[in-house]
């Protein structure tokens, strides 16, 4: 069995699937196509299905021109239908994990995808499963659940766990030359995956078990929490400090060793750095561990929304305004630039607070055309001049590269940018920073009241 999934590795005429055509899965499978191998994805969902096969692409890192040429080529399909599983040789799960309401991992999209994967089981395929989860799950669920109709892993068939490293929008580092962390639950199945991998990799890294490789790569997404999380307790502090946090980050990058910059902003968004380190506070809690800077990151970064609130309500209450019935344009629902993905992006967060207080508000977004919110539906709209200038505050969430910065920095009366976004030297209607040292611009000395609040750039 193993010679022949091998071969068919080493030869390349095996066949792909890869369950779940999302960010993740559809930019891997476009990636194995690209080196010629054959693959079927697998969705749930019949629009993400239709649109695979008639050659378009709704992932923004995934080329159209790209799936279309794929497709033509006969070298990538899609398909709802689970039972040609079994057409299969190697099979990446790679369906979202995300939290319940109760902030515990919900595993229910794995479990389903499990499900489909073991019905259509036969010797010969390769488990590996992508999808972000806690330390310990490929082998202590994974591996019962497929062994569970006689096959034998690391014999019959082949398990492993490897992270996705995706960065969407990241346009320097995709599937080929991102360095890809490999293991599997029997050294078998790690030397079978890490064969596997390099078909699209050029880096694979194989670590000694599917835990180790799960445990990498929540020390990846906790180290980014941990440091945002520190960064933007250091901009607030530097707030009440009358410092300017971003001249204390960039003063601080200079170090040419010993320090890796940060940067603060409205908190985390996007699906993994906001939930990857519960899983691993959460398997920590059943060992009687209590993963203290898990918890303490997560808070500081969960209430950055409300501090940008907090800023927003001062910045209007210095103009003798209140921020009920004031008109807020925020900037950016999108968690981080460029990407149209809005899952647990802070702007959502920092809306509701805003709307809680009584504003009325409106968006923009070049990535993200219409918005639902608590039942709400919003419609994104162009930053003019006009605009601009109706509204009594904007709100930089998100610096997307395509927003008109020198036009937001002319027209409006007031911004609170969490992003530093706005070229400070620029803005000729308001006064900034927040705090005293470093206030500039031409009316500093008419009304320094009004003022711009800059927690710089964040970083996911
Ligand atoms: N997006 C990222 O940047 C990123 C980066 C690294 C790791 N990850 C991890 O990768 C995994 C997938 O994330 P994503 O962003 O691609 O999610 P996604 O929501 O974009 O895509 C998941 C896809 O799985 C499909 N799906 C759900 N249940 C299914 C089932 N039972 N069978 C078949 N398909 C099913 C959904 O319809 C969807 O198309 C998550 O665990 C995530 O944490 C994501």
């Amino acid at each position: 069995m193993s010679v022949n999934l091998e071969q068919r590795i080493r030869d390349r005429s095996c066949r792909y699937g890869v369950v779940g055509l999302g960010y993740v899965g559809l930019a891997l499978a476009a990636g194995f196509a690209r080196r010629g191998i054959q693959v079927l994805g697998f969705d749930i969902d019949d629009a993400k299905v239709a649109a695979v096969n008639e050659g378009r692409s709704y992932v923004p890192d995934v080329d159209d021109a790209e799936v279309a040429s794929i497709v033509a080529a006969g070298r990538l399909e899609a398909t709802t239908d689970m039972g040609r599983l079994a057409e299969v040789d190697v099979i990446s799960i790679c369906v979202p994990t995300p939290l319940s309401k109760s902030r515990d991992p919900d595993l229910s999209y794995v479990e389903a995808a499990l499900k489909s994967v073991e019905r259509s089981l036969r010797p010969g395929q390769l488990i590996v499963l992508e999808s972000t989860t806690y330390p310990g799950m490929t082998e202590e669920v994974l591996k019962p659940r497929l062994e569970k109709r006689g096959l034998v892993v690391g014999e019959d068939i082949w398990l492993a766990f490897s992270p996705e490293r995706v960065d969407p929008g990241n346009h320097a580092y995709g599937i080929h030359n991102t360095p890809k962390v490999v293991g599997g639950v029997d050294p078998a199945s790690t030397a079978m995956a890490v064969l596997f991998y390099g078909i699209a990799v050029d880096h694979v890294v194989p670590v000694g078990s599917a835990a180790a490789a799960e445990m990498a790569k929540l020390l990846e997404n906790t180290f980014r929490s941990v440091n945002i999380g520190l960064v933007n307790e250091i901009a607030q502090m530097c707030d009440r400090l009358g410092l300017d946090v971003r001249e204390i980050v960039e003063a601080a990058s200079t170090k040419p060793y010993g320090f890796m910059r940060f940067e603060p902003g409205p908190g985390l968004g996007g699906h993994c750095i906001p939930l990857d380190p519960i899983y691993l506070s959460w398997k920590l809690r059943r060992l009687d561990f209590n993963a203290r800077f898990i918890e303490l990151a997560t808070d500081i970064n969960i209430g950055m929304p409300r501090y940008l609130v907090e800023r927003v309500t001062s910045a209007l209450n210095a103009r003798s305004r209140s921020v009920k019935g004031s008109r807020v344009l925020v900037m950016g629902v999108a968690y981080k630039r460029d990407v149209d993905d809005t899952r647990e992006s802070p702007a959502l967060e920092a809306m509701r607070l805003l709307l809680e207080s009584g504003a009325e508000v409106v968006y923009a977004d070049p990535f993200v055309d219409t918005l639902s919110l608590d039942d709400r539906l919003f419609t994104a709209l162009d930053v003019t001049p006009a605009l601009l200038a109706d509204v009594d505050c904007v709100v930089v969430t998100t610096d997307h590269t395509d927003f008109p910065w020198a036009a937001v920095a002319a027209h409006a009366h007031l911004i609170v940018d969490s992003r530093g976004a706005v070229d400070r030297d620029r803005v000729q209607h308001v006064l900034w920073p927040l705090s005293g040292p470093a206030v500039r611009g031409p009316q500093a000395s008419a009304d320094q009241t009004e003022r711009v609040f800059q927690v710089p750039r964040e970083n996911q």
